[in-house]
C-alpha cells in the first residue's frame, strides 16, 4: 500500500478522536483492570480459603467456589492474572497457588466505585459501565452460572449495551475509522463492485460505521455471522441494501476461491480454533490482491476476565473448544500483535498496516487493526 494511503488512513484514524486526550486512556485503563483484579481477589478470597501458607490446586478452588464446569477456564485465567499482578504466589514446580493477597470489602468497592468514571473516560456509554459494574458485584454468581452474563449485557434484549462496547468507545472509534478509510481505498482499487464480506458481524458496531461511509460506492456487502439472531437484527437495522448469510469461521467447509474482494472481521477472528487453517481459508476466499481487514484485541483486559469472557463459555454440558494453534493448552482467547502478524505472514498474506503504533498511548488499549493483502495475480 503506498505510503500516502497508509498516511491517510492513519490520519483519518486519528481525526476520529481528535477531541481526546490520549495520554490519559492508559490511566482509565488501569481503573478497570485494577477494579476487575480486586473483585476476582475478593471472589477467591470467599468462605477462607486462602488461609496464610495453605496451598491450593486451581480445581479444588474451583470446586470449593462451586464454579461451574464450563466457566472454569475463566477461574485458571484468574489465577494467572492474579499472579502476574502479585496478588496470588504460585509454586513453579507443583502449580499449587496460595497466599492470595487480602482484598477488603471497602477497597474493592472504592476501586468499583471509580469504574464509571474510567469507563467513561475509554468512551463507553453508561450502559456500559453499569454493565461493567453489575458483572462486578455479581462475580461469584456469575461463575457459579446462577446469572447469565447475557442478562446483564442485553437487559431486556436491548442491543445498546453491546454495541456500546464495539462502538462508541475511544478505541473502537479510532480502529472502525482506520476500516473505514481501508474500504474506500479498496473501492477506488476494484472493479465495480466491491464484494465485502463481514465475519462475525454481529451487533454491527463496525457495519455501522462502514455501511454508511461507502453510501455513495458500489458495494455488495454481505453480512455474516454465526448466529441467526444477530442476522436477523442486522436486517432490521440496515434492511436490504446489504445481503445476510450465515458464516461459520470455524466450519470445515470449502470457501468459494476468489469470492470476496475485502473480508472486514471485527471482534471475531479469536473465536477461531486455528487461526492459521482460518486465515488460510480467508486466503482462498480472497480474490488475488484482496484486502483482509482484521481488528482484534491483542492483549487481554482483566475487566473483560470479569465480563465480557463469560460469553466465550462454551454451553452447558458441551466441552470447551479449546484453541488448537499457538494459543493450545493455555486458555488464552487472544493473540499478540505480534502473533498476529506472525500468523498473517504464515498464511500468506502480506501485512500492510497495523494501528495503532505499539508506542502510541492506544496501544495500551490492546486493540489494534491490521490489514493485509493476497497476492495478486502474476501477469503473463
Ligand atoms: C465480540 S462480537 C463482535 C461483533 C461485531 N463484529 C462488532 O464489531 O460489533 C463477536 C461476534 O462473532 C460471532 N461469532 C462467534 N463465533 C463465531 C464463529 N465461529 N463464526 C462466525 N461468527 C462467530 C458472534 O456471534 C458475535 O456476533
Amino acid at each position: 500500500m503506498p505510503a500516502d494511503a497508509l498516511e491517510r488512513i492513519a490520519r483519518s484514524a486519528a481525526a476520529a478522536i481528535h477531541e481526546v486526550d490520549t495520554a490519559a486512556l492508559p490511566g482509565f485503563m488501569r481503573q478497570l483492570d485494577h477494579a476487575a483484579l480486586l473483585a476476582m481477589a475478593r471472589t477467591l478470597g470467599r468462605n477462607g480459603l486462602f488461609r496464610p501458607g495453605i496451598r491450593h490446586r486451581w480445581d479444588q478452588i474451583a470446586d470449593r467456589l462451586r464454579a461451574a464446569p464450563r466457566h472454569r477456564w475463566i477461574l485458571r485465567r484468574w489465577l494467572t492474572a492474579l499472579h502476574d499482578e502479585g496478588l496470588l504466589q504460585r509454586d513453579d514446580t507443583t502449580g499449587f497457588v496460595h497466599d492470595l493477597r487480602t482484598v477488603r470489602r471497602s477497597e474493592a468497592a472504592d476501586a468499583t466505585a471509580l469504574v464509571a468514571d474510567a469507563a467513561h473516560g475509554l468512551g463507553y456509554p453508561a450502559e456500559m459501565a453499569r454493565f461493567f459494574v453489575a458483572t462486578i458485584e455479581q462475580l461469584p454468581r456469575l461463575l457459579r452460572d446462577e446469572v447469565a452474563v447475557q442478562t446483564l449485557l442485553f437487559p431486556d434484549g436491548d442491543l445498546s449495551t453491546a454495541e456500546g462496547a464495539y462502538k462508541d468507545n475511544v478505541i473502537n472509534r479510532y480502529l472502525n475509522a482506520a476500516a473505514v478509510e481501508l474500504l474506500r481505498g479498496e473501492c477506488r482499487r476494484a472493479a465495480a463492485p466491491l464484494r465485502v464480506l463481514e465475519l462475525g458481524a454481529g451487533v454491527g458496531g463496525t457495519t455501522a460505521a462502514v455501511v454508511p461511509a461507502l453510501a455513495d460506492e458500489p458495494v455488495d456487502y454481505l453480512f455474516t455471522d454465526v448466529s441467526q439472531f444477530f442476522l436477523d437484527a442486522g436486517r432490521q437495522r440496515f434492511g436490504d441494501r446489504l445481503r445476510y448469510g450465515i458464516f461459520d469461521i470455524n466450519a470445515d467447509e470449502p470457501v468459494q476461491p476468489g469470492s470476496a474482494d475485502v473480508v472486514l472481521a471485527a471482534n471475531v477472528l479469536h473465536n477461531s480454533v486455528h487461526i492459521g487453517h482460518l486465515l488460510a481459508r480467508l486466503r482462498d476466499l480472497l480474490a488475488p490482491g484482496g484486502l483482509l481487514v482484521v481488528i482484534e484485541s491483542c492483549r487481554e483486559h482483566y475487566q473483560a476476565l470479569t465480563s465480557m469472557q463469560f460469553l466465550m463459555s462454551p454451553r452447558d454440558g458441551e466441552p470447551q473448544p479449546g484453541a488448537t494453534d499457538v494459543r493450545a493448552g493455555t486458555d488464552r482467547i487472544f493473540l499478540t500483535r505480534g502473533e498476529w502478524l506472525d500468523e498473517l505472514v504464515a498464511a500468506g498474506f502480506t501485512p500492510q498496516l497495523n494501528l495503532p503504533d505499539p508506542t502510541h498511548p492506544l496501544a495500551t488499549l490492546g486493540q489494534h487493526v491490521f490489514a493485509a493483502r493476497t497476492d495478486e495475480l502474476e501477469q503473463p
